[in-house]
Order: C-alpha cells, then structure tokens, then sequence
C-alpha cells in the first residue's frame, strides 16, 4: 500500500490516518534510508568464527586471554574475592557517580604508585569509567568540550581500530604519526619522533602505555624520555591507554614506566586505566581514568563536569567488578595470588611466543619469524597480507585480522603446529 508523506495530506485526516498505517511501516521515511554501518572487526570475526563448524579451526582473532587448553581464565583472585563479597550480603544501592573513594584511591596507587606526588588530593581526578572504552569516552568528551588546544588526537599508526571510531563518533579528529617500521618488523622510533617534533603545538596525543595493540612493540625506558622530552617542546596533552599494566610483562612497575616517567616531568595527561585484562574481568566493564592536576581548585571543577558527563552517559559505575579489584587491592593474600597469576598468564604468553616461533622454524620457513618473541602482550603484527589471510580464513579455518594482527592466546600446545604449517603454507 502506497502512504502519502504526512506532510501532504490535510491536517484534519492527517492524525487518524497515520494511526492506521501498519506498524511496520511507520517509519520507513527515514529508518529505511541509514546506511548499513561496517561491522566491528573484531567481533565480526568472532561471529564468523563461531558459525564455522570445520575442524580444527583456529581464533586468532580475539584479545582476551586462554590457558593452553583454549579456555577462558578466571584468576583464583578474583574467585576469592567474589567469596569475600558474597558473604559480606552487600546492598546494590547506586555507587556514586565517579566511583567509590576507596576504589578510585586504590587505583591511583596501583598505577602511579602510593608515594607519586600526583597521589595526592589536589593532584588527580579520578573516577571509575566503564573499563578501558567507558573511560577513553569520557575523557574524549570532556576533551571536545573543554580542552583549550587542538582538537587533534594524534593516535599511531597503526592501533587498535576502536581508538579511530571512539574519538570520530565522539566528535574529536584523529590523525596519525608513524609507529611500525614494516620493512624491519620494528618500532619505528625516529619516523615516531620525527612526527611528534613537526605536532602543531597544544594537540592531543595517544599513547598505549605497554604492550601496544596491534604491533606488541613498545619503546624502551631511554626511548620513552626521549619521547617525553618531545611531547612537552610540542605542549602535547597526552591521551595514556593503560590497558595491560602487569598483563604485558608480569612487572606492575615496568608496564607503567611510560606513564611515570611523563608524570614525573609534568607531562599534562589523562591516564585511562583498564582492569579487563589484568584481573580477566572482561565483561565486568572496570577501570579507573585519572586527569592529572596542579590544585584542588582545578580538581573541584573538573569533577564538577566529569559527573555531569557521567551522568549523560552510564549514570552509575557498575558495583561488582569495582568491588572484586578493591577486595583484591587491599587483602594482601589476595593481592600476592594476583601479582603470582599475572606473572602465570605473561608467561604462558610468552611460551605461545616461543613455541609458534619454534614451529615456523620447523617447517623450513625461509622468513624470519624472530620478531614474535621479540613482541609483548597479546599480539603479534606479522606482515601476512590481506590475501594471506583471508586465505588462512577459507582454507584453514585460522581466524586473524586482515590487518596480520595474531592474538597470541589462541596459540595452544595443540594448534600450534597447525598453524605454523598452515602460515608456511600461505607464506612460501
Ligand atoms: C589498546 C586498548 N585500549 C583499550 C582497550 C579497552 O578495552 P576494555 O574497554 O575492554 O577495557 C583495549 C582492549 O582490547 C585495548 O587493546
């Protein structure tokens, strides 16, 4: 049946006319007419890996962490902690609007360390963001609103896809400055300087704070001076994406060297903090977002804001995964377990490492595959092209993304070898 536009048709017959149209076609004026947005990389490839029903087939895919068996983890911290809670028959009364106190305080010791001098009242605002995402977009939207600068977010090139869509959708541009040297499999550090030294003075820039996604280079100690001392010639402001601090390398204190360092220069930053990986509480959506700040007068109006936003947002932080990490912050039985499970899944990451390289070696590959163990955290960058992979896909059921990222934890003592043939395959 055909409808006239509402705006044609006379008022008197317009409203009852309407109400008879069929629900479905309500609103096809314009329902009809969006555009069918891509679909998310990552977790379009777990649907499509899910629908496959071949064997053996292979997910390296997904950043979240397996054991060798290929199942999820959840640490035996964070089950006691859950005991602790449940028996203490706590209420699931709203947490306030930026976080619990207690939770923010543990927070701010366990990333910039108990005697920072930005630990401190007067130095930080924190509250308590929907994991590491939750937190990047209130930090962008407080930035859009507020930031006095270039609204530019300098991001590297290249990095998790969901940093480009984050700060587009929130109404921030990106751009990019060179991060991977493709040729050597590396960091590229002097492109990375080079374009930081030509940063229009007052932008933004983005840093992954250890185990860089997708790449798995990181700068060294000496390298991350070198690249503070640039960020403050440029008076950059500094977006740190702290996603893996203890995930990367086992060592809570070397993962968050990059951002030390920058705050101990009085680098002007806000640190974003994820507990998805660390604590395996993925799905809990926990994190703690810290600006840092020079008075109490500027953390009181800067909070100010930050609930306002918070409230146009989420409202709340959810309470349950904010507990378990504050259970586990302040029960040192518990915290030594996590420090001890930390160092077992950087580990067990680093085996998968050893053991792929020592596959590909086996086959008789003629490439060098050295950068794998070379790499930190969860991925590997390997220079397969888009047809190489797409060809793992549909031949061997090897689910990555097309851009060569490999989620090391999809490696197992199982597949490994089948992998390795299977990249030696569509590589020689
Ligand atoms: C670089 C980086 N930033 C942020 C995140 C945020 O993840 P979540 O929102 O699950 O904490 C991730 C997760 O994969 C990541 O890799």
């Amino acid at each position: 049946m055909f409808y006239l536009q509402k705006s044609f048709r006379p008022k008197a017959i317009r409203k009852c006319y309407y109400h008879t149209m069929p629900q479905q076609c309500r609103n096809i004026g314009w329902f009809a007419r969006i555009p069918r947005a891509e679909r998310d990389a990552i977790f379009g490839l777990v649907e499509d890996f899910q629908k496959d029903t071949s064997k053996p087939k292979v997910n390296l895919g997904i950043g979240v962490f397996r054991t060798d068996e290929d199942k999820p983890y959840i640490l035996k911290c964070v089950q006691k902690a859950e005991e602790k809670i449940l028996k203490k028959r706590m209420d699931k009364e709203y947490s306030p609007v930026a976080g619990f106190e207690i939770f923010k305080k543990l927070s701010m010791d366990f990333t910039f360390g108990k005697s920072s001098v930005f630990n401190k009242p007067g130095r930080h605002v924190t509250f308590q963001g929907l994991s590491g995402c939750g937190g990047l977009s209130i930090a962008a939207q407080f930035l859009r609103m507020f930031y006095p600068g270039r609204k530019m977010v300098y991001i590297s090139d290249p990095t998790w896809p969901n940093h480009q869509n984050l700060f587009n959708k929130l109404g921030l541009k990106t751009d990019t400055y060179r991060y991977y040297d493709a040729e050597n499999i590396s960091l590229d550090f002097d492109g990375m300087m080079e374009d930081i030294h030509k940063m229009p003075y007052r932008s933004i820039i983005l840093f992954h704070a250890s185990a860089h996604n997708p790449t798995g280079f990181d700068p060294t100690e000496e390298q991350w001076k070198e690249i503070t001392e640039e960020v403050k010639k440029r008076k950059l402001y500094v977006i740190m994406d702290n996603a893996y601090q203890g995930f990367a390398s086992g060592d809570l204190n070397k993962d968050a060297q990059s951002f030390r360092i920058m705050a101990k220069r009085r680098v002007n930053m806000v640190l974003v903090t994820s507990y998805a990986k660390n604590f395996g509480l993925y799905g809990e959506r926990v994190g703690a977002t810290s600006f840092l700040v020079d008075s109490k007068h500027e953390a009181d109006k800067i909070l100010s804001q930050l609930i306002l936003l918070i409230r146009a947002n989420h409202s709340n932080p959810p309470l349950h995964g904010a507990r378990i990490v504050e259970e586990v912050f302040t029960d040192p039985c518990l915290t030594k377990l996590w420090i001890e499970e930390l160092k077992i899944m950087a580990n067990r990451l680093k085996s998968a490492r050893k053991q792929l390289l020592q596959k590909l070696k086996e086959t008789g590959s003629s490439r060098n595959w050295d950068f794998i163990t070379k790499q930190i955290g969860m991925f590997s960058y390997t220079g397969l092209t888009k047809e190489q992979i797409i060809r793992l896909q549909k031949e061997f059921h090897i689910y990555m993304l097309t851009s060569g990222r490999l989620a090391i934890p999809g490696i197992t003592s199982k597949n490994v070898e089948y992998v390795a043939k299977c990249i030696h395959k569509v590589t020689s």
